[in-house]
């Protein structure tokens, strides 16, 4: 089967695309263009003053982040020349961080000025849009405001705002609300980042998230992503920390020994609460088994939902969404468990993502659209990464072409990288 080139519109690649160009974990999975700067963090416009803040750790150590304008960020990808073609969002995180002193507030006058006037000056040099990720304690003091003020912005140049919710836990619909009336006040497109109901009490609410998506799409543009998986992944949250679900540490820089077990035995042999074993290994990331699978198909099935990976490419134990995502879509969920034809399937990681970000002549098969092409076995393609073994590419991508050229072929890479940047509506 030939598809257009899988487009992951939820990445965290920024330091990636440009450090590790080859993009491995991306081009095996059939993957031709990464959308970067997703949940408030995007390393283009970063001005670090010190180590990057939660979660903009996430991203890289400080010396990774080397892109104080847009311009820098996309001259540095085009030396790199990564694998797959990129483009980026501008992080409201970011910018908070570039001019607050304590992120741990909200914004003055005098600061949200400065951040509209740097994003600005990045949607003139193509970025698509503002992202938020106001869960995260570096952003949840923002006022809606703060946040309306830099979507307006957005209006002149078309470009869209992506969030990470204000809280995926019992709360969601107010977030859901907060996302809906930013995007309107400024009359721009919006985008729901990873929609999910997470937390053991929010199982089974999908039903009212997605009524609610109906709604609000009667009314104005929305869309949002999701990765096929019923666990999630950041950094290691303490008011996320619960015993009713499985928390898997996959990495922490004050016990670095502890990455790659199960937050329950650290705490057991550590003779501590769960929590008070968190707060011994901060900083740290992790993997959350927060989902129940039965919200995550009606999310995927949902027909605004775009496939997007969230893969988190610098963590040394990854949730397995970062090599898998795609193939997982079409094998276990489109193959075996039947939960949409192909033709969807593919779709939700084509032509809806490319459409939803106005990626011109991409994530479509015809003349005078860029050759990003896949070829893939229906009948075997799968997902091999794991939660235990997670750096492992798919089987079923005979060949994927990005801008013509042939960048893998049989389970390897062909050498070739010819990934562009994107701007906006180039
Ligand atoms: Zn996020
Ligand atoms: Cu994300």
């Amino acid at each position: 089967m030939l598809a257009p080139g899988f487009i992951d519109v939820h990445t965290h690649d920024d330091t990636q695309v440009i450090k590790h160009p080859s993009c491995e974990a991306k081009i095996s999975q059939g993957v031709t263009t990464v959308i970067v700067g997703n949940c408030g963090i995007s390393a283009a416009c970063a001005l670090l003053k010190g180590d990057p803040p939660d979660p903009m750790n996430l991203l890289g150590k400080r010396s990774d982040f080397d892109y104080p304008s847009f311009a820098e960020y996309i001259l540095a990808v085009q030396e790199a020349a990564p694998a797959v073609n990129v483009a980026a969002l501008v992080g409201h995180t970011t910018l908070r961080n570039n001019v607050m002193d304590n992120l741990y507030r909200p914004a003055t006058q005098t600061e949200i000025q400065l951040m509209r006037r740097a994003l600005r000056y990045a949607l003139e040099q193509g970025a698509l849009g503002l992202s938020s990720g106001l869960a995260y304690a570096s952003a949840h003091e923002a006022t809606t405001d703060e946040v309306k003020a830099l979507a307006e912005e957005l209006a002149t140049f078309d470009a869209v705002y992506t969030t990470h919710l204000r809280s995926e836990f019992e709360p969601i619909l107010t977030a859901m609300e907060e996302a809906f009336a930013t995007a309107r006040h400024a009359d721009v497109p919006l985008v729901i980042s990873h929609l999910k109901c997470a937390g053991a009490g929010n199982w089974g609410r999908t039903k009212e998230v997605l009524s609610l998506m109906d709604s609000a799409a009667k009314g104005q543009d929305i869309g949002c992503d999701c990765y096929p998986y019923a666990a999630s992944s950041s950094t290691l949250d303490l008011k996320q920390v619960t015993d009713e679900f499985d928390i898997f540490i996959t990495w922490s820089d004050a016990m670095p020994e502890q990455g790659g077990r199960m937050l329950d035995d650290i705490a057991k042999s550590l003779n501590v609460s769960l929590l008070e074993a968190a707060k011994r290994l901060q900083p740290a990331g992790a993997v959350y088994h927060c989902m129940d699978e039965k919200d995550v198909q009606n999310v995927m099935r949902y027909p605004l939902t775009m496939i997007g990976s969230d893969g988190l490419p610098n963590d040394p134990h990854p949730h397995p969404r970062l090599w898998g995502a795609f193939p997982r879509v079409l094998g276990h969920y489109c193959r075996e468990q039947n939960l949409f034809p192909i033709e969807q399937a593919v779709h939700k990681m084509t032509g809806l993502s490319a459409q939803r970000f106005a990626l011109k002549d991409r994530g479509q098969i015809r003349e005078g659209a860029f050759a990003d092409l896949v070829l893939f076995d229906p009948e075997t393609i799968s997902d091999r990464a794991t939660f235990s073994s997670p750096k492992q590419a798919a089987s079923g991508i005979k060949r994927v072409w990005v801008n013509g050229a042939l960048a893998w072929q049989e389970g390897n890479q062909t050498g070739q990288r010819s990934g562009r940047f994107i701007k906006r509506k180039q």
